[in-house]
C-alpha cells in the first residue's frame, strides 16, 4: 500500500533506520534529506500507516566537457533509499517498483548516456537479491579507513629499495596527466568510468588546478629519476562534500591512486600509500574515505591491505530503466 505518508511517519522511519544501520555498521552516519531531489513521494507504507520504506531521487545532468562524465553519464538518476524493515528485501522491491515507474515517465532516462543509481550500505546485505533482480549491478564501492590503522605490506616492503616520493609541483602537469589516463584506462574495464575524447583534457586542467596550490595533496613516486606513481588526496578542509558519507568526523578524501603498467606490483604503491597516511594521520583525518571499481582485481585487495573496508556500495545500471 501506498499514498502521502504524515512527516511524523517519515520521521520514525528515519530513525528506525538509523538503529537499523548503526547495529549493520558503526561508521554509517544518521539518514539525512538529501538535497536538490525531483520531489516525487516514493513512501511505501504498510496497511496500519506505518512507513516501511522511503526514497528521495535526484536528477542530475553533467555539463558537456566536465571530467565528471569519465566516472558518470551524461544524465544520472541518484535514489537515496530509506528501509525500515524488519523485511528489507521486501521493502527494498517496493520501493524500487516505485522508482521503476518514476524513471520509466523521464524521457532521458532512456538515452543511452544516462544512469540510474541507489548507494546502499555495503553491509545491508538484506537488499542485495533484490537490487540485483531489478537489473542493478554492484559497480562502486565507497571503502573507509579509520586513523592509525596499519597497512599488511609485508611481501612488497622488501622491494621498494630506491623508490623516492615526493611532494608534484608545478612542473609535474605531464606525469599527473599520464598517469591519470593510465588509472582511465584501467578502470575502464569495470563498467563505471568511461574514457572519453577530452576525458586527458580533463585531467590535464585538474592537475594544473591541484598543482597550483602552494603545498599540494599529491605526491609522485620515482624510480631511477623516472615517474612510476601517484597519489592525490583532500585534507580534511578540503573533503567536506564527502563528509556526510560516515559518522567519523574529520574525513579525508584519496582521490586518485596510479602506478604505471610496467612498475605494478613491486611495491611502490604500498609505499606512497604509506607516505599519504602519515599526511594525513598528522592532520587530524579521523577517517579517510575513497572510491574503487567493485570489479577492479587490483583495487579491492589492494585497498584492504591497506586499511580499507567497504562503507557504501553504489548499484547502477545504464541507461537509467530497472528491471
Ligand atoms: C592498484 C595499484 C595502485 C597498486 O599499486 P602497486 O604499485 O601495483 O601496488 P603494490 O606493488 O604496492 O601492491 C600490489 C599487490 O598486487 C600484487 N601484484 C602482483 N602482480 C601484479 C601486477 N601485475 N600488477 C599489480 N599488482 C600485482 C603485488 O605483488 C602486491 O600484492 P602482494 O602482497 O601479493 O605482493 C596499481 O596496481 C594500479 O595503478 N592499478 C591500475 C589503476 C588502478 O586500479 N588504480 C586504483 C584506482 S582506485
Amino acid at each position: 500500500m501506498s499514498g502521502t505518508p504524515a512527516r511524523e511517519a517519515t520521521e520514525a522511519a528515519r530513525q528506525a533506520v538509523a538503529r537499523r544501520w548503526q547495529a549493520i555498521d558503526p561508521l554509517l552516519p544518521d539518514p539525512s534529506e538529501p538535497a536538490k531531489t525531483c520531489g516525487t513521494d516514493l513512501a511505501v507504507t504498510s496497511a496500519d500507516g506505518r512507513v516501511v520504506a522511503t526514497g528521495y531521487c535526484r536528477h542530475m545532468h553533467v555539463r558537456p566537457g566536465s571530467l565528471e562524465l569519465a566516472w558518470g553519464a551524461a544524465s544520472q538518476f541518484a535514489l537515496t533509499p530509506w528501509v525500515a524493515g524488519p523485511d528489507v528485501g521486501n521493502g527494498l522491491g517496493q520501493l524500487l517498483e516505485r522508482w521503476r515507474s518514476h524513471l520509466a515517465r523521464q524521457q532521458d532516462a532512456a538515452d543511452e548516456d544516462s544512469e540510474a543509481m541507489v548507494r546502499w550500505p555495503s553491509r545491508d546485505v538484506g537488499g542485495v537479491r533484490v537490487l540485483l533482480e531489478h537489473g542493478l549491478r554492484p559497480l562502486t564501492v565507497v571503502a573507509a579507513r579509520a586513523a592509525g590503522r596499519a597497512i599488511d605490506g609485508s611481501t612488497v616492503r622488501a622491494r621498494t629499495a630506491g623508490l623516492r616520493i615526493r611532494r608534484a609541483g608545478e612542473g609535474d602537469v605531464d606525469a599527473l596527466e599520464r598517469l591519470g589516463m593510465e588509472m582511465m584506462r584501467y578502470d575502464a574495464h569495470f563498467g563505471s568510468v568511461t574514457v572519453r575524447d577530452d576525458t586527458a583534457l580533463g585531467l590535464r586542467q585538474s592537475a594544473v588546478r591541484t598543482l597550483a596550490a602552494a603545498q599540494p595533496w599529491t605526491w609522485l613516486a620515482e624510480r631511477d629519476g623516472e615517474e612510476a606513481g601517484m597519489v592525490q588526496a583532500e585534507p580534511p578542509e578540503a573533503a567536506g562534500w564527502v563528509a556526510p558519507l560516515v559518522r567519523a568526523q574529520p574525513v579525508a578524501y584519496l582521490g586518485e591512486m596510479s602506478v604505471l603498467p610496467g612498475v605494478r606490483g613491486a611495491g611502490v604503491g604500498t609505499a606512497l600509500v604509506e607516505h599519504l597516511h602519515r599526511e594525513l594521520d598528522a592532520a587530524g583525518a579521523a577517517v579517510t574515505l575513497l572510491h574503487h571499481a567493485q570489479l577492479n582485481p587490483l583495487s579491492a585487495p589492494f585497498w584492504n591491505r591497506m586499511g580499507y573496508r567497504p562503507l557504501w556500495t553504489s548499484w547502477e545500471v545504464r541507461p537509467a530503466r530497472l528491471s
